[in-house]
């Protein structure tokens, strides 16, 4: 068999396991959703949003790219946010980076990435924004680390800043949260962002509604 065969037999297989715990699983799924989670992390392949968070279909609308990135100008990260929040009325946000990212790892190293150019500065950014902090850390492998997290952090702060998650927040206490997946270890962890405090931060700046 080959790999898209194999592909095709394990969903079979899948349909039939669900069907036989519940013979109207599908009929069920078809009606719709009303997930209360938006997770938004990182398309490597071995960060599986529900699989680690053994949530099943229809418990959470998911957005992934290159470093779980929350860019304004991105139209795509955009829409899925203000869809979630504004129209499936999320009541939480995650953003799910996760140690041994090669995106950041990139973004840290001095290489001509082509179209990733554009897309690793951001990440570049958050280095220039935690500059003193990072730079203080001499163990390399520590430093990489920190700036996954610090990245969870900015993403974060980048929700914030948006109508959607402004508007949400004031109406029905919308939370956004920042985690990081320990690739070396399968566990997640709370990066206990401190949402109220950004939020005031801010919103001097920010504050759009
Ligand atoms: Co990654």
């Amino acid at each position: 068999m080959d790999k898209i065969e194999e592909i095709f037999a394990n969903n079979k297989q899948w349909v039939a396991d669900k069907l036989s715990v519940d013979p109207g699983y599908f009929e069920q799924l078809g009606k719709g959703q009303s997930p209360e989670f938006l997770y938004i992390g990182c398309s490597d392949s071995r960060v599986t949003a529900e699989d680690m968070m053994g949530v099943q279909p229809g418990e959470v609308f998911v957005h992934r790219n290159i470093a779980n990135m929350v860019i304004s100008i991105d139209l795509n990260v955009m829409s899925v946010l203000n869809y979630a929040v504004r129209h499936l009325n999320v009541n939480h946000i995650i953003v799910c980076g996760h140690y041994a990212c090669g995106g950041v790892k990139a973004a840290m190293q001095s290489n001509d990435m082509g179209i990733l150019n554009p897309w690793l500065r951001n990440i570049r950014d958050v280095y220039r924004l935690h500059k003193e902090e990072l730079n203080a850390i001499t163990e390399e492998e520590k430093r990489y680390d920190r700036l996954i997290e610090l990245n969870v952090q900015e993403q974060c702060v980048n929700l914030i800043k948006t109508a959607a998650v402004q508007q949400a927040y004031k109406e029905r206490g919308l939370r956004v949260h920042g985690w990081v997946f320990d690739i070396h270890t399968g566990k997640l962890i709370d990066l206990k962002i401190n949402f109220h405090k950004i939020l005031e931060d801010i919103m001097e700046i920010y504050k759009l509604v």
